[in-house]
């Protein structure tokens, strides 16, 4: 098989073993994290307002679908699907990565462009590798007519691919990308975490949205060692940063950066301490796929339907009548998490 089509067929096989891991307990450390309720809320649950400005736009919810196909057959059909919720939920959508576009255009296009085409008033948002220059970044961005690029880093899940890159030398790359695009660009992660290090590099590099994507969900160590058949190199994710871990490691920086929020991203809650953690908007990429695969389109959107009223039944127990407010609850952290912030030497 040449190499191109082990690649899409790469993107295939990344499909059907995150929905073989996918469980619905997540381990990105929310539960080390307590809201406190508010007795006298003073509000009506009919004056909760759920709008989010996502990089400037406005959005009706908190929340975006974020990167996870393209490709193939299979992945067009999740686009068109990911893409078809998003319009109707109103809420950003990614794409996933479009470094295959860039090598196999004329065979791959059109699992992209339906992401544009079943939305076409929507956020879409491009997704490249750090390694694509910023002529491709651009083309992938046009191809799209995306609204933002996100630019994904994924040093752990290249070193658990038998494929996988082995040279890793990426951030004058995305400093050339940053300055020469014409959209805001967002430094992902891809499951394993950002610690202050990477913020302090990236904000050199000037870049100013990140999604931290921490580890507790979908797992690129277990789905790569999954498809080697040699060797089991799952153990990799013990490097991660869990999602929370991330954004504590963020809070010094979320005064002059936007910060997104993604892994292990499960319930309405997830989403309400992500916010209170300083995420501008939260990204939810195994959860929204394991929907479309288990279940129909209406059965998912009628899913995302009621994780939004959960939303906003959470925001009225702790007394918040929008997402600015939500940042204001009082917040108890479990011994675990006041251990890692003391080490990481987070205020
Ligand atoms: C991903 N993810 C991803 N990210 C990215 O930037 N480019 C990509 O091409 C992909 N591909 C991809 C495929 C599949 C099947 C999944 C499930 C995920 C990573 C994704 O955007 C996110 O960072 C992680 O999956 C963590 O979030 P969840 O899945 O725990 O919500």
């Amino acid at each position: 098989m040449p190499k191109q089509d082990a690649q899409m067929q790469r993107k295939v096989e990344h499909l059907f073993l995150a929905e073989k891991f996918f469980t619905d307990e997540s381990f990105a450390d929310f539960d080390g994290v307590r809201l406190l309720h508010d007795a006298l809320p003073e509000l009506r649950l009919q004056d909760i307002d759920l709008s989010t400005n996502f990089l400037g736009s406005k959005m009706a919810l908190p929340i975006y679908f974020n990167a996870i196909t393209g490709g193939s057959n299979q992945s067009a059909h999740f686009n068109k699907e990911l893409s078809q919720l998003a319009h109707t939920l109103s809420i950003p959508v990614s794409s996933g990565s479009m470094g295959v576009y860039l090598r196999l255009p004329a065979e791959t296009k059109t699992s992209f462009t339906t992401l544009r085409e079943n939305n076409p008033d929507g956020f879409v948002i491009a997704n490249v590798s750090a390694k694509a220059n910023a002529a491709q970044a651009q083309e992938a961005i046009d191809l799209l007519q995306a609204n933002a690029l996100q630019i994904h880093l994924n040093a752990i899940q290249e070193l658990a691919m038998p494929e996988g890159d082995q040279a890793f030398l990426w951030l004058d790359n995305i400093k050339n990308i940053v300055s020469n695009v014409s959209v805001p660009v967002i430094v992902k992660e891809v499951g394993f975490g950002i610690s202050q290090k990477n913020l302090t590099q990236l904000y050199k590099a000037g870049v100013r949205n990140v999604d931290v994507s921490g580890s507790g969900g979908t797992d690129f160590a277990q789905i790569e060692s999954a498809r080697n058949q040699e060797l089991d190199l799952t153990y990799l994710n013990q490097f991660s940063l869990s999602t929370v871990e991330s954004l504590l490691e963020s809070l010094p920086f979320q005064n002059k950066m936007t910060i997104f929020a993604s892994g292990g991203i499960i319930t309405p809650m997830d989403v309400i301490k992500a916010i209170r953690l300083g995420a501008s908007a939260v990204g939810m990429s195994g959860l929204v796929l394991h929907h479309l695969q288990k279940s129909s389109l209406s059965e998912t959107e009628a899913f995302f339907n009621e994780f939004t009223k959960q939303l906003r039944l959470i925001m009225a127990a702790i007394g918040a009548k929008s997402i600015a407010e939500i940042k204001k609850a009082p917040i108890v952290f479990d011994e675990d998490l006041i251990n890692y912030m003391n080490q990481r030497n987070i205020k």
